[in-house]
Parts: C-alpha cells; structure tokens; sequence
C-alpha cells in the first residue's frame, strides 16, 4: 500500500471509529450543549454527606443540575467537597440525606449498576482506577464486566484507545507508564463502556502543560463530536475559560455559586470567599482597569488579544488621526 492510500484508509477508519461510537453517546434527546432548556440528565436534590467518624459535613445541603450535552466545571479549593460531590454522581457513596437522580430517577441499591454504566466517573488518582497487568487488561475491564462478548470487548477498548492516542499501547504495563498516559488509560476505560456522562474529578492535575492541553482537547472533542456530557473539577482556574460552558463554585461543602465563566470571573467577592483567583488573563486586564484604562475585562487569551487590540487601535486613531 502507498502512503497516500495508507493515510486514506487510517482516515476513513478513524472515520468509521467516529461515527459507530457517536450513534452511540449521542443523548437520547438529541440536546447538545443546552442549560435550562432540557430535563436535566443528572440532578442533585439536597445532598448531604458525612464520613464515618467525622464531624463535619463533607456536603452540605447540595443542589445542582446537568443538563445534556453540557460542558460544566466544578471549580473549588482543596478540601471543598469536590470528589466526595463527584462520588455520588455514580452512587459510590451513599447520602446520609437528599438524593442523587440520573434521568429523572433517584439511584437505589437496585438500579447503581446502571447509574454506573450512564455516569462514567474518572477518579482523581488513577492509581485508584488502573490495577490489570496491561493496558488493554484494564480498558477491557468495564466492558466484561457489562457482559459484551469478547470481539465487541476487543473493538471497544481498540476504539477507546484511538480516542485517547494510546493505540500500540495494549501490552504495556499500567504502572511502567507517566502520569499523563496513566490519566488516559483511565479515561479510555471509561469511554470504553460508552457512558452517556463522562465525569473526570481533576483530568489534569500533576500534568504539564502540554499533557493537560492534551486531556483538555480530548475532554473538549468527546463532548463536541460525541454528544457527551462532560462534568470535570479543577483548581485551575487558567484552563477553566477556555473549557467551560457553565461553572459551579464550591466552598466548604456547599455550592457557593452557578453562572457562565464571566459571570463567575466577574464576582471578585466570591472568588476570593471561595479561596480561588482569577485567571492569570483577567488579572492582568484589572491591573490595566485599575490604571485608569477603559478596558473590559476579559477571561480567554483570544478575547483578551480582540480588547488590547481595540484598546491600541483607538488610541493610534487618537494619537495619529488615522
Ligand atoms: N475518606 C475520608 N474520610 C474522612 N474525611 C474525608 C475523607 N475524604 C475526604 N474527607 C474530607 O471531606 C472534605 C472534602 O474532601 P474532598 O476530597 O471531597 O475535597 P476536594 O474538593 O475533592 O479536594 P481536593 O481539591 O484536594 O481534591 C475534606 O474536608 C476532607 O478532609
Ligand atoms: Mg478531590
């Protein structure tokens, strides 16, 4: 075969890939990337939790609702509730009151096998997740344990490993992998059970930048191209404009906040009760504010660039005429 016709067919098969595992994430509603104009696909009444000996609340009195084809941010400090919030959403922990419902129905002892096939939870630390002798082992794990007969395993995990750039991956040894490649060995295996939800608590911490634009790219893909709703926590408040399409604040147990990333950006109140801080963009657009400039303050580098533009173009016009 030429290269030309061996780019062709890796093509069409990445194609094929594509579209057998897009009929298959596609939301039942057909509702992509909608908040507030759909029934929400998962939705926490009330929520309130304790660890066994603890006295405080790891939650307290939460609310919240996905919609979807929704790309939502969970975004709070160290200790606020995240994970514990992020194990509910598959029915790993069990409430001490509220209630946690996927479509439209609350998760009980009955139905949590289900729950876990619909919400694919991508743990913190995939030490946590990864315990199979080989790569392909674990990716192959979730789909067995659906039952699927061993050739539809095969091409589940080969799909899921495409999707996260691990192909040629299979025999290697989980442990014998970097960090960034042990996060998508865990994100494959969850693909590989084709979630409807996909819920990844902190995809990119401990990762260097190149890595986490990585997991970012293909976090943002599976949710344009496959329909997928995407939950994910983070600190980092750097990445979050440019990923999220609605944000929830938590501090200390509770939702402190919900909105777009501006409107969340822009309440400095808040950010500072929550112990986070702007983005490293948007400060420098304060500073620019605080030194008298008339400037908007923006969140993304793209936007960002559009506003210094506008801001250097008006004033050559003033200064030059022209
Ligand atoms: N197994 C546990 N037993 C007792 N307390 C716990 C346990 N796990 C977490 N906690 C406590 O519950 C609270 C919330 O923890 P959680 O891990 O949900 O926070 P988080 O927002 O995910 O933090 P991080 O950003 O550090 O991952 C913290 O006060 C933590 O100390
Ligand atoms: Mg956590």
């Amino acid at each position: 075969m030429n290269a030309e016709s061996e780019i062709k067919t890796k093509v069409e098969t990445d194609m094929q890939i594509k579209k057998s595992i897009k009929s298959q994430f596609i939301p039942e509603s057909g509702i992509v990337n909608s908040h507030n104009t759909a029934e929400p696909i998962i939705e926490v009444r009330n929520l309130n939790y304790l660890y066994p000996g603890s006295k405080t609340r790891a939650l307290n009195g939460v609310n919240f609702k996905i919609y979807p084809g929704a790309r939502v941010v969970l975004l709070g400090a160290n200790g606020s509730g995240k994970s514990t919030l992020f194990k509910h959403l598959n029915g790993i922990l069990k409430p001490v009151s509220g209630e946690v419902l996927i479509n439209g129905m609350a998760i009980t002892k009955k139905n949590v096998k289900n729950a876990r096939q619909t919400v694919g939870l991508v743990f913190q630390n995939p030490d946590d997740q990864i315990f199979a002798a080989t790569v392909e082992q674990d990716v192959a794990f979730g789909p067995v344990n659906m039952g699927l007969p061993g050739d539809k395993v095969k091409s589940r995990v080969q799909e899921a490993l495409e999707l996260v750039g691990l192909a040629g991956f299979e025999n290697r040894a989980p442990h014998h992998l970097s960090g960034g490649e042990k996060k998508r060995v865990a994100i494959a295996g969850i693909l590989a059970m084709r979630p409807k939800i996909i819920v990844l608590d902190e995809p990119t911490s401990g990762l260097d930048p190149s890595s986490s634009n990585k997991i970012l790219h293909l976090i943002s893909k599976m949710n344009r191209d496959l329909g997928m709703t995407v939950i994910l926590s983070t600190h980092n408040v750097d990445l979050v404009p440019m990923f999220a399409e609605w944000i929830y604040v938590m501090h200390g147990g509770k939702l402190e906040a919900e909105g777009t990333p501006k409107e969340i950006f822009s309440n400095s109140e808040l950010i500072k009760k929550a112990h986070l801080r702007l983005p490293r963009i948007a400060k420098l657009m304060e500073l620019l504010k605080e030194e008298g400039i008339d400037i908007n303050v923006e969140i993304t580098p793209a936007t960002a660039k559009d506003e210094l533009m506008r801001i250097i173009q008006n004033h050559s016009a003033k200064r030059y005429g022209n």
